[in-house]
């Protein structure tokens, strides 16, 4: 196989993490598909291409859905050895296995009403952090708003008592960056110990639910899973630690990461955040032009299940397949004027939640609490500015982005 000098210039860690999107308008006009020898994976850029790849999950296994960017280090599997075995979860599995995990999950947060009756406790969160920060006139809105806001929210949907939020918050963020390039050998290793304690929490939570059932998620799906009184069996509280960390982390980090950039965003553009304090209304607009236009989840993987084409190119059985989202969701053929972030856009279907039998379960929660956190903040603090020369740091992870800071000031 001959790769290109395009393909062979892809580094989404390095010189295109900043800006992957002129790197991404290239590749779709030139290369629409093409292997990465770095990723050791092919790369889908165009919107009809990862739609059609999305919905076929037959041929495109998400059994690899998370991979990291590279194995964790000898020592942090030693110490990830003393807790709980990875299994797969409704993320990571395909069919009937994946069906049976998701189901709880999508009753549950599709039920009629049941988001919308956590609007008032979240724009009460949300009012109650701008209070700790407001007297202050600047603050870091990243780790002061953007990411406290969905850790509550999603502590409280799951049943965590409020003490348990710092260790949620830290231990899911600890388990999403295993494997990343940012760790080195003994971060990673202390990072894992942060794992265990999160999974110790966890099967807490599944053992106390499954002895007796509260009216909050965790309850939801260790019914569904485990119906009966039998104590839980050791494989039984695997799954249930494993379905819960990575959807604690999935639900409000990349919530966090959501609010975090449509800040950034809005705050880099005068024009658009006077726009959207002057006109309410156009926030739930903001919302999905903030999640088009930098997706909190930039792509996932998939694994072929038997050779295939995509785009007229060949990929053999077995390969892995990352979906760009965040190229697809800048494809001129898609969306007029796709580099232009603009709060008055008509919003049209995008990948910031994925699509087909694994779109997110989550989106109406998330979209309330981006909403929530752009109304409360723009009322209270319209005059909030970035402050100047600020270089906004991003995480350094395939799976997840957004800014890891925020500095305003007003
Ligand atoms: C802005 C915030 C969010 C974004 C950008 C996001 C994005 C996504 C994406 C792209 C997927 C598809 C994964 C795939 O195709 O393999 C997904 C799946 C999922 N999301 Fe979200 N999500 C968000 C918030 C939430 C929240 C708040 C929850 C729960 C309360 C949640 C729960 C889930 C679950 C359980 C799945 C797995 C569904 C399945 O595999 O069948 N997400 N999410």
């Amino acid at each position: 196989m001959t790769v290109s000098e395009l393909a062979t210039s892809f580094d989404p860690l390095g010189e295109h993490y900043d800006d992957p999107y002129s790197f991404y308008a290239e590749a779709r006009r030139d290369e629409p598909v093409f292997y990465s020898p770095r990723l050791d994976a092919w790369v889908v850029t165009r919107f009809a291409d990862i739609d059609a790849v999305i919905k076929d999950p037959a041929v495109f296994s998400s059994v690899n859905s998370l991979r990291p960017i590279r194995s964790p280090y000898p020592a942090t599997i030693a110490v990830l050895m003393n807790g709980y075995p990875q299994t797969p979860d409704h993320v990571t599995s395909d069919g009937e296995a994946h069906r049976r995990m998701r189901v709880p999950y999508s009753k549950y947060l599709t039920t009629p009403g049941r988001v919308k009756a956590r609007e008032v406790a979240i724009r009460k969160r949300a009012e109650d952090l701008i209070d700790s920060f407001a007297g202050d006139g600047t603050t870091d809105l990243v780790e002061r708003y953007a990411g406290p806001l969905p850790a509550e929210t999603a502590a409280e949907l799951f049943g965590f008592a409020p003490e348990d939020v710092p260790l949620a918050d830290a231990g899911s963020r600890s388990m999403f960056s295993l494997g990343s390039v940012d760790l080195d050998e003994a971060e990673e290793e202390q990072v894992a110990h942060t794992v265990l304690a999160f999974q110790k929490l966890l099967s807490g939570y599944a053992r106390d639910r499954h002895a007796e059932p509260a009216d909050d998620l965790v309850s939801a799906v260790v019914t569904a899973l485990v119906p009966g009184q039998e104590p839980l069996t050791f494989e039984q509280e695997s799954e249930l630690v494993g379905t819960f960390a990575s959807t604690f982390g999935a639900a409000h980090i990349t919530t966090a990461d959501g609010i975090g950039s449509a800040l950034w965003l809005l705050l880099s553009d005068r024009e658009q955040w006077e726009l959207l304090c002057r006109q309410p209304e156009l926030v739930p607009y903001a919302v999905e032009e903030a999640l088009r236009f930098e997706p909190p989840i930039p792509g996932m993987f998939r694994r072929t299940t038997q050779p295939v084409t995509v785009a007229g190119v060949d990929l053999p059985e077995g390969a892995d397949v990352l979906l760009a989202f965040a190229s697809a969701n800048r494809d001129e053929e898609r969306f007029p004027d796709a580099d232009r972030f603009d709060v008055t856009r008509k919003p049209s279907r995008h990948f910031a939640f994925g699509a087909g039998v694994h779109t997110c379960v989550g989106a109406a929660m998330a979209r309330l609490q981006m909403r929530i956190a752009l109304q409360a903040l723009t009322e209270r603090l319209p005059g909030a500015r970035m402050e100047a020369d600020q270089h906004v740091d991003v995480r350094k992870s395939i799976n997840i982005r957004g800014p890891l800071g925020l500095r305003a000031s007003w």
